[in-house]
């Protein structure tokens, strides 16, 4: 199995918030976002791979600011950390609104991929070697995000969470 370091995964999107992009108030819509977020996280996840994923899950998200209409919108993707069959995605998303030359802060947040083989079935993924202080930040908690989404999925019992437990719990 190859090694991958997280730059090789990396997918920057761009897109325009149209008016039938927006809500009531003329801002780009959550559920908009979020699609375009699936979007260029799972092309990431499958930059890793090479092969096709599903999304497996999404972690939460806070949008700190409204993108309103006009305005550009990036996203950055990039695995954070890859499992035996799933792959972390991180992303951070602004806002830009050319005219004022203001970018702005939306999101950032967390999808989960796995890829599957010709079959159908979960298929082994290479593993990922953070470079950067950021990304070893990034990999290094992402076993705690794992086991709160597995916890939450009904696929981990809570008493095995060692790592998540180490947090609240000082023997
Ligand atoms: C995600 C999916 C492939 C997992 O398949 P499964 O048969 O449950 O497989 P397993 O239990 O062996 O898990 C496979 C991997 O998925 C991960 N996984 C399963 N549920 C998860 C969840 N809720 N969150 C994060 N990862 C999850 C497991 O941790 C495992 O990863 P690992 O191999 O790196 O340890 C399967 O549930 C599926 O196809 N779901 C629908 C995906 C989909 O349609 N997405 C679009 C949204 S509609």
């Amino acid at each position: 199995m190859d090694i991958k370091k997280p730059s090789e995964s990396l997918v920057i999107m761009t897109e325009l918030v149209l008016p039938n992009d927006t809500n009531v108030f003329g801002n780009l819509m959550g559920g908009r976002l979020m699609y375009w977020m699936d979007i260029a996280a799972a092309l990431s996840a499958q930059k890793h791979s090479n092969a096709p994923v599903v999304t497996a899950s999404v972690d939460n998200i806070s949008f700190e600011n409204p993108i309103l209409l006009g305005n550009v919108v990036h996203i950055e993707a990039k695995v954070s950390r890859a499992f035996t069959t799933s792959m972390e995605v991180h992303m951070k998303v602004w806002g830009e609104d050319l005219k004022k030359r203001i970018k702005y802060k939306s999101n950032e947040a967390y999808y989960t991929f796995v890829a599957l083989d010709e079959n159908g079935r979960p298929a082994q993924v290479p593993q990922l070697i953070a470079e950067s202080e950021e990304e070893k930040k990034l990999f290094d908690s992402a076993l705690r995000r794992r086991q709160i989404r597995l916890i939450l999925g009904g696929k981990m019992k809570p008493d095995d969470a060692v790592e998540l437990k180490a947090l609240f719990v000082k023997e």
